[in-house]
């Protein structure tokens, strides 16, 4: 059940109530596709940095350890122990941009693993089953995500198959939610609208969408290729049809200004590899802007990442130290840059829902956004 206790302009200050607990939005999920944060996180470690929902993956899962195993030692949350919310994406997306050649039906998809080259179907119900077995507490329906340069008929086309794999994905769900050995019987489903850069393709969808009354609803498709300007315009056009007693989530989004102005178009779910992935690179987030720590300034730099910085790195260690560790190719390095840019993220995330419940988003988000532009 989706509680909404604010708005302020079009931005949601809402609550998400599951079987594993409050999920308190806008809120970032942490992402970790196989079940496992990249950067040698751990789930104790989401724990201490501000982390409200994991994200994995069903495709990746399905073929590596396979579902049904994490099911034998009873779901996700006990396989990963964690016992607050998880959500899985359907394997749609992942089986579009990952799988090599691929053959697409009405019944579903047919291709090959990314791993060993093994053939695999993956259907609606497919999807549903995997995402049962793993039982997280937030299931996306199975998708297709077409490519951002798709003409319009085939647009057309592939969204109308989708609401179709849809309605499956809603059935399935129901009949797997009753049945007596499913680990998480009150899973959720959320819808995803797809439509690319066709705001009337995206408006009919949506409003399609709407009337099944799930339990949330994304908007997918994006972040793939166009600018950040038509992707606002496509929030613009899209969101407000979208129901808003339920949670709106942006799937790979984004950058910490493309979070910032999506909220401003009423998004309260997000999730990016942007944090892990550049602090893998040694790229972290200050609120003075991207610093690259491997750059020779900090050799002799005995501040934190960032001054005033309360994540379990910047309480303790310095930029010198972090530096040298990136540059010996430690992994402790790369696991400090993770976890310091997580913590950033969930931070930047309490301090939206401040800024919502105070009434002053607008003035929130320009100074966070002229400051981060500042730099160093
Ligand atoms: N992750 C990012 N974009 C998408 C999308 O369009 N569909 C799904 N299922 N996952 C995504
Ligand atoms: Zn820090």
């Amino acid at each position: 059940m989706y509680e909404l206790l604010k708005t302020d302009g079009l931005a949601k200050r809402g609550r998400l109530h599951t079987v594993h607990g409050v999920i308190e939005t806008p809120v970032f999920m942490n992402v970790g596709t196989i079940a496992a944060i990249k950067g040698a996180v751990s789930t104790t470690d989401l724990q201490e940095i501000g982390t409200q929902v994991e994200l994995s993956n069903t495709y990746h899962l399905h073929v590596r350890p396979g579902d049904e195993v994490v099911k034998k030692l009873g779901g996700l949350h006990k396989f990963m122990v964690w016992d607050k919310p998880i959500l899985t994406d359907s394997g749609g997306f992942q089986v579009f941009s990952l799988a090599g050649l691929r053959r697409i039906k009405e019944e579903g998809v047919y291709f090959n693993s990314h791993i060993d080259g093994r053939k695999i179907f993956m259907g609606p119900e497919q999807s549903m089953q995997i995402q049962s077995n793993l039982a997280s507490t937030i299931a996306m329906a199975f998708d297709e995500c077409p490519s951002s340069v798709a003409d319009r008929d085939y647009m057309e086309n592939s969204v109308n198959r989708t609401t179709r794999w849809l309605k499956r994905c809603k059935a399935e769900m129901d009949r797997l939610n009753s049945l007596p050995d499913t680990i998480n019987k009150h899973q959720m489903l959320f819808g995803i609208n797809q439509g690319g850069v066709y705001e009337d393709i995206r408006v009919r969808h949506a409003q399609e969408i709407s009337e099944l009354d799930l339990d949330g609803y994304a908007v997918g498709g994006l972040a793939v290729g166009e600018s950040h300007e038509e992707m606002y315009r496509i929030l613009d056009a899209v969101v407000p049809h979208l129901p808003q007693n339920k949670p709106t989530y942006l799937m790979g989004v984004g950058t910490p200004a493309n979070i910032l102005e999506a909220v401003e178009r009423g998004v309260d779910f997000f999730d990016c590899v942007y944090p892990s992935r550049n602090g893998r690179h040694g790229h972290v987030y200050t609120n003075h802007g991207k610093m690259n720590l491997f750059n020779a300034k900090y050799e002799l730099d005995t501040r934190p990442i960032e001054e005033g910085c309360n994540c379990p790195v910047c309480r303790t260690y310095s930029r010198a130290y972090v530096r040298h560790l990136l540059k010996a190719k430690e992994m402790l390095g790369m696991r400090f840059c993770v976890l310091h840019n997580l913590y950033f993220y969930n931070k930047m995330m309490e301090e939206i829902r401040e800024a919502i419940e105070a009434g002053r988003y607008k003035e929130y988000k320009e100074e966070k956004l002229r400051r981060m532009a500042e730099g160093e």
